[in-house]
C-alpha cells in the first residue's frame, strides 16, 4: 500500500487528505520510487484550488518534484535499478504523474541520478527551479556577461535560482522583493541590487542602477501593473520573460514603451525544456556542473514532515519564504 496526498474538491489547504491507496506497479517505461522528499511549487497550490491551466477530475493528486530510491522498475526500463539514489524532472502532467506520496511511478526519461553530494531535500529543490529559470535566462535570452536581469518574485525558489545562474554567466541580477523584509537575505542569496517593489520607485531605481543602458532581461512571475515600470526601465530591443501569473490585476499592454524600443515580450513555460529532450539534456549538463562548482546550490526555506501537508501549502501561500518548501517522507 501507499500513501498518497488527493483532494476530494478545490479549495484551501485543508482540502488535502492523507489517504492510503494500493501502490500499483510501475507501467511500461516505467520507475516506482520511494519517495524521500518533495518539493513545493505554487503550481500545486493553484491545482488544488482549481485555477491551474490544467483542470484534474477528482479525486486528484498533484504534486510536481520529488527526490528518493528507486523501488521497482518497468518494462523497457534501462539503465535504473532497485536502490538508485533519483530526483524527477517535473512531468508535463502533475495529474497523470503526481508526486505527493510515498511511493510514486514516474517516466524512467525523467529520472536523474543526482550528485551523491545532494541531499534528498536539496535534490527535491533542484529541477522546477533550476530548469525554468534556464530556460528562460540561458535557452532563450543567452543572459551574458555584462547583462541586466531584473527578477521579480526573486524570493520564490525560481527567482533565487535565477539569481545564482545570471552570476554563474556574468550577469547582474536585480532582485525585486514587495517590501524590506527578504531585502537583507536577497543580497546575501547573491542579488547585485534588490528593489523593494512596493517601497520605492521601481522605474527610478531600476534605471539609476543600469544606468543608460537599461534592463536586457526581465524575467517576470508576476505580471500586472508592474509591467509598466518594468518596461519603462528596460533597454532598447530587451527581452520580457513572463513566466508566471501572481497578480490578479490585468496585465497592461505598455505599447508606445513597446513600441518606441523594440522590446519583445514572451511568454515561456518549463515545458519548452522538458518536452525537448535534445534541451532537456542540455539543461541538465549546465546545472550538474553548476551544483558541482558549488555556484549553483537549491536554497530551502522550510521543511515539513509529510504529515503537516497541509501547513506546508499554508506556508507556501503565506508568501513568507525564500526559496523552496520541501516535505520529508
Ligand atoms: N512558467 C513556468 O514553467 C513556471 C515554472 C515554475 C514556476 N512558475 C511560476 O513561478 C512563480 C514562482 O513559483 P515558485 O513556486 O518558485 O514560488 P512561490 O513560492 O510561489 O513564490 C512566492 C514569492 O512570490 C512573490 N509573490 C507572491 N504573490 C505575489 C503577488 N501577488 N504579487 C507579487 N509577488 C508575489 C512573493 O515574494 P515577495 O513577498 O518577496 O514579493 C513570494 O515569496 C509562480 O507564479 C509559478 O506559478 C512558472
Amino acid at each position: 500500500m501507499a500513501r498518497v496526498v488527493r483532494f476530494h474538491e478545490h479549495g484551501g489547504p485543508e482540502v488535502l487528505r492523507i489517504e492510503t491507496v494500493d501502490a500499483p506497479p510501475p507501467g511500461e517505461g516505467e520507475v516506482r520510487i520511494r519517495v524521500k522528499a518533495l518539493g513545493l511549487n505554487r503550481a500545486e497550490a493553484l491545482l488544488r484550488a482549481g485555477t491551474y491551466i490544467e483542470t484534474p477530475s477528482l479525486p486528484s493528486g498533484l504534486g510536481l518534484e520529488a527526490a528518493g530510491i528507486v523501488d521497482r522498475v518497468g518494462e523497457g526500463v534501462e539503465g535504473f535499478a532497485p536502490g538508485d539514489a533519483v530526483s524527477i524532472v517535473p512531468p508535463i502532467s502533475m495529474i497523470r504523474w503526481p508526486a505527493y506520496g510515498d511511493q510514486v511511478s514516474f517516466p524512467a526519461n525523467l529520472l536523474v541520478r543526482h550528485p551523491p553530494s545532494l541531499s534528498f531535500e536539496a535534490a527535491a529543490a533542484l529541477w522546477m527551479s533550476y530548469l525554468t529559470a534556464y530556460g528562460a535566462l540561458i535557452g532563450i535570452a543567452q543572459v551574458a556577461k555584462g547583462d541586466f536581469v531584473a527578477i521579480t518574485a526573486a524570493s520564490s525558489s525560481v527567482g533565487l535560482a535565477a539569481i545564482q545562474i545570471a552570476n554563474l554567466v556574468g550577469a547582474t541580477p536585480i532582485a525585486i522583493t514587495r517590501t524590506s523584509a527578504k531585502k537583507e537575505a536577497l543580497l546575501q542569496a547573491g542579488a547585485s541590487h534588490v528593489v523593494v517593489s512596493a517601497e520605492e520607485d521601481l522605474e527610478g531605481r531600476l534605471k539609476q542602477i543600469t544606468g543608460a543602458e537599461g534592463v536586457r532581461v526581465v524575467l517576470d512571475a508576476i505580471g500586472g501593473p508592474i509591467f509598466e515600470p518594468l518596461t519603462a526601465a528596460m533597454s532598447r530591443g530587451g527581452l520580457l520573460l513572463e513566466y508566471g501569473g501572481l497578480s490578479a490585476e490585468p496585465t497592461p499592454f505598455p505599447l508606445f514603451t513597446a513600441l518606441s524600443k523594440s522590446l519583445m515580450l514572451r511568454g515561456y513555460l518549463v515545458h519548452e525544456i522538458t518536452g525537448n529532450p535534445v534541451r532537456l539534456e542540455a539543461a541538465k549538463a549546465f546545472i550538474l556542473a553548476g551544483l558541482e562548482k558549488g555556484l549553483l546550490r537549491p536554497v530551502i526555506a522550510r521543511t515539513f514532515p509529510f504529515e503537516e501537508i497541509v501547513e506546508a501549502h499554508r506556508f507556501l501561500e503565506s508568501n513568507q519564504q525564500l526559496g523552496k518548501i520541501v516535505v520529508t517522507v
